[in-house]
């Protein structure tokens, strides 16, 4: 089965060709030089860029795949969560090019789609399976008993834990996307800073309070004339992060006793998560999944390999779905695929 996936929730137009689980192109355009400057993603740049880049970029990824748009059996893009016209952009061109080839369309989950990323060019993991999905904008613990019904654990109950970091990172001078830098500058730093850690019942987490303790840190050591010790402040905050997030995996894992174990999100990047989720599963005798690094961030191939496990679920979706700007994960509950 041929399978189109379009992504434009945020700022990355991103365009991916499937057949099944097999990659045959993903191509994805960043905006984030022109983003830079403003330190944050702007909502109508973002829009109208993904409206120039889109015809190209389709373009290109057919070129790539070497198939020709009468030949997909599916379209699927990225319904929510994301901004309202950047996510419009790729979801109404899926949606008329469904209808102008006679081929079933469904809209997908963002969230949800990282965790499919563990899916690409790989056989399907062994359930039931536990996922960590860490992105900017969501901290989502994800049980599924088979491939088509997750069931959301825990989730943040401020701030994600990629917030937290691209927050601390813009304190630190080190511009947007802050994870990636604020990874290479912690490598020449020493954890030796006490920063807080949450102290949550349940499944939940919490970053907004180590945000604030970093920012107030770094005000401190100014306010009294003094240099911020970056790298140090670097590797203290990638510390205590991937400590609340593995601290948490780690009691699900006790709990659920998975036979696999997956990360997934921009943040799954991280050479040091990657490294304490690895031991966490197999401390348990749990398999161990992380997409590559291209992988893990924002990507089209994750949201059409979503999208054909939907459809495979539920079927195709109806031509009067909208957009849903704050389309939740905690919909997974009930979802199938
Ligand atoms: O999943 P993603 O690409 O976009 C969203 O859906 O939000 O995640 C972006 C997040 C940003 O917060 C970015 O700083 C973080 O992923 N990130 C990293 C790394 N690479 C990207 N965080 C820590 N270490 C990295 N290597
Ligand atoms: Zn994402």
């Amino acid at each position: 089965m041929l399978v189109l996936g379009l992504e434009s929730s945020c700022d990355e137009t991103a365009a991916a060709i499937l057949r099944g689980h097999e990659i045959l192109a993903n191509v994805v355009w960043s905006q984030l030089a022109a983003h830079r400057e403003f330190g944050g993603v702007v909502p109508e740049l973002a829009a109208r860029m993904h409206l120039e880049a889109l015809r190209p970029l389709l373009r290109a990824v057919f070129d790539r795949a070497g198939v020709t748009p009468p030949e997909i059996d599916l379209l699927c893009a990225t319904r929510g969560p994301g901004l309202i016209g950047a996510l419009l952009v790729g979801f109404s061109a899926a949606k008329a090019a469904a209808w102008a080839l006679d081929k079933p369309f469904v809209g997908v989950d963002h969230v949800l789609a990282h965790v499919y990323a563990n899916f690409l060019n790989a056989s399907a993991p062994d359930h039931p399976l536990l996922c960590l999905t860490v992105s900017g904008g969501h901290t989502d613990l994800l049980y599924a008993e088979n491939p088509h019904q997750y069931v959301l654990l825990g989730q943040t109950r401020d701030d994600a834990a990629g917030e937290c970091l691209d927050k601390a990172a813009r304190v630190l001078g080190l511009g947007y996307p802050g994870g990636p830098a604020l990874e290479d500058l912690a490598r020449s730093g020493s954890p030796r800073f006490k920063l807080p850690r949450p102290d949550i019942e349940g499944m939940d987490f919490s970053f907004s309070g180590l945000k604030t303790a970093v920012v107030n840190l770094c005000h401190r050591l100014t306010a009294k004339g003094g240099e911020i010790p970056r790298a140090d402040l670097a590797a203290s905050l990638q510390e205590a992060v991937v400590d609340g997030l593995v601290g948490q995996l780690r009691r699900a894992v006790a709990r659920f006793r998975p036979r696999t174990v997956m990360l997934a999100g921009g943040v799954a990047a991280n050479g040091l998560l990657r490294e304490r989720a690895a031991a966490a599963a197999r401390e348990a005798g749990a398999a161990f999944r992380v997409p590559p690094v291209e992988l893990c961030t924002d990507n089209a191939a994750m949201v059409a390999c979503a999208g054909l496990h939907r459809y495979l679920a539920h079927g195709a979706d109806p031509p009067g779905l909208g957009v849903d700007p704050d389309l939740r994960s905690a919909d997974v509950s009930n979802f199938a695929g």
